[in-house]
């Protein structure tokens, strides 16, 4: 098969597209031709730096396509199915292998590229706000980084459940497109100082729920414009700063929580996480969700659309096509 893949980490121009070995598939295992790649936030900071799991490597959490083959043990899928799979690595490529308790049947209606974009977004806001940081109706959560994929799913469900949202963006441009997803208000952090904004916004209390996904500098900010009893989730490292040690001295007197999440570890561990999500696909079939695509990139252009990505101008999601 082609794949997508590097030899060493680094910027986009690491990617060579190549003949690769068709992967095969294992007992409770689905083969997948892949139709469209999400490509995800942690995507490009894979690609980025860390150690290599396999050289040539085949970055990619997400994609969704038509199964192949499945494994022994596999009896509630078959070949001609369409699903979104999820994984560590392998979805830039034209084949995947995925376990199936890290695929979902894709509803009819939804179309492939849509559902593709589902999963670790979705997945991930929900638990961020629900799960782990107890979101209440009537409650101001503030979401980080609104216009990337987490964002946009977190905005929408936050709103649904009947809370005030607030998001911090690059630009005005970005909040803009982010109003009629349900942001209550939008602070640009590149003109405003986010913590004052939030402050002002909430009367002094500071936010209920904060979503960090940029890490860093940023998540001991969200600290400090956290509301008494407040939640705050982290779970990722989009501002690319070296981890650095939180002061957390206000916590205390505050109430306060500050959770890590990783999504994988829920899907891993039990199967509440695989049907929260299952439930996003479905309200995505019903209209009750929306996916937003920015840009789609042949496969062979990875190294293109990763760029596009780190020129901070993409909003939604980007996706790779074989
Ligand atoms: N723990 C988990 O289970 C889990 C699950 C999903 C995602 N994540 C992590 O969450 C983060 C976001 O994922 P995503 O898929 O939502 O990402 P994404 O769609 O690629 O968006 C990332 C956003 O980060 C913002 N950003 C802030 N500083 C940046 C910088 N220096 N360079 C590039 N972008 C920067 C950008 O928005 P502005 O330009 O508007 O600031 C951009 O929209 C990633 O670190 C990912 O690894 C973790």
């Amino acid at each position: 098969m082609k794949a997508a893949v590097y030899y060493e980490t680094g910027g986009p121009d690491v990617f060579r597209y190549e003949d690769v070995p068709d992967p095969t598939c294992g007992p409770g295992e689905v083969l997948v031709r892949v139709e469209a790649v999400s490509i995800e936030g942690g995507d490009t900071l894979n690609r980025l730096g860390g150690d290599l799991t396999t050289v040539p490597h085949i970055v990619g959490y997400q994609c969704a396509g038509v199964v192949v083959e499945v494994g022994e043990g596999v009896d509630d899928l078959a070949a001609g199915d369409r699903v979104v799979t999820v994984g560590l690595d392998g979805s830039h490529a034209e084949l995947r292998v995925a376990g199936r308790a890290f695929c979902w049947p894709i509803p009819e209606g939804v179309p492939t590229e849509e559902a593709a974009c589902v999963p670790v977004p979705f997945g991930t806001a929900d638990d961020s706000l629900f799960e782990f940081g107890r979101l209440q109706a009537g409650e101001t959560a503030l979401i980080h980084a609104g216009a990337s994929g987490v964002g946009i799913a977190a905005i929408q469900l936050a709103k649904r459940a009947g809370a005030r949202v607030l998001a911090t963006a690059s630009s005005p441009e970005r909040l803009a497109r982010l109003a009629d997803l349900g942001l209550d208000h939008g602070i640009d952090y590149s003109a405003t100082d986010f913590v004052e904004a939030v402050r002002t916004l909430t009367d002094g209390r500071g936010a209920d729920v904060i979503v960090d996904s940029v890490g860093g500098s940023n998540l001991q900010r969200s600290l400090h414009c956290l509301a008494y009893r407040g939640r705050c989730v982290t779970f990722g490292d989009a501002g690319r700063e070296t981890p650095s040690t939180l002061d957390i001295s206000t916590m205390r007197a505050n109430n306060q929580t500050l959770v890590g999440y990783f999504l994988g570890a829920e899907l891993f561990l039990g199967t509440r996480a695989h049907a929260m999500i299952a439930g996003h696909l479905d309200d995505l079939a019903a209209g009750g969700l929306r996916v937003v695509i920015d840009r789609t990139f042949p496969l062979a252009e990875a190294g293109e659309a990763h760029a596009y990505i780190e020129s901070r101008r993409a909003f939604g999601r980007v996706l790779l096509v074989p």
